[in-house]
């Protein structure tokens, strides 16, 4: 069972939907203000009428504060867990955000067509998902040429201390096995993306690629 079904999964989503609590929560436990990771979802209301956006895993919704009512994107918001996603149809409904599709998947299997999406955002997935690397190839074959992802991972080997507590994570089930920085430019290069920017704050890297 996805850990994230159960209260790990509402008690993470209550501190990771207030910003000003994730700051602090996000320094912590990982040495990082997560302020990459706010500023990048903007890019999202940015997008131009008729763009596609994969949110993948989109957990509790916390990227939906990028989008706007109204705007005429198609929105796919893709988790494993249906806990989840049904917090995320609450934030929609909330907000009124009636362009979001709900689609229960594995990100290593993702159940859309190849190059379907202008922008891929992948925050704070990788390192829960079992197979990073393939759901890094997966995402990258849904996106276009030319498209982008955009994301945030943690990473071991950055910070000691959020080492030991990625290793408890870990072992409790909530993590996957993860990797390095070094992991994540080679699952993003094997995969099909070039022009990588990877930015560290404490254990968490911001990340941005595109698809060739
Ligand atoms: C830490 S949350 C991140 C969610 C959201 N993007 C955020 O930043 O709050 C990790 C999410 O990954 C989901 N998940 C775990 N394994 C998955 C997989 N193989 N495919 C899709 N989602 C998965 C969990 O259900 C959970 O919602």
């Amino acid at each position: 069972m996805n850990l994230f079904d159960t209260l790990a999964g509402g008690l993470y989503d209550a501190y990771i939907e207030r910003e000003r609590v994730a700051r602090v929560v996000g320094q912590l436990l990982w040495g990082s203000d997560m302020s990459a990771m706010y500023r990048s979802m903007r890019q999202i209301g940015e997008l131009p009428p008729g763009a596609t956006v994969l949110d993948v895993p989109c957990g509790g919704g916390v990227a939906l504060r990028g989008l706007r009512p109204g705007q005429r994107v198609r929105y796919l918001a893709v988790d494993l867990s249906p806990a989840m996603l049904r917090r995320a149809a609450r934030v929609a409904s909330r907000e009124g955000l009636r362009q979001v599709e709900w689609i229960e998947a594995s990100a290593e299997a993702l159940p859309l067509p190849d190059a379907t999406a202008d922008l891929a955002v992948a925050y704070n997935g990788l390192h829960c998902f079992a197979h990073p690397a393939a759901a890094v190839a997966e995402i990258a074959r849904c996106v276009r040429p030319g498209g982008r992802l955009v994301g945030t991972a943690i990473v071991r080997g950055e910070l000691p201390r959020a080492d030991r507590l990625i290793a408890a994570f870990a072992r409790e089930g909530s993590f996957g096995p993860g990797g390095t920085r070094g992991d994540l430019e080679r699952w993003l290069a094997e995969a099909g993306f070039v022009d990588l920017r990877l930015e560290a704050d404490g254990a968490v890297i911001a990340f941005a690629a595109s698809r060739t």
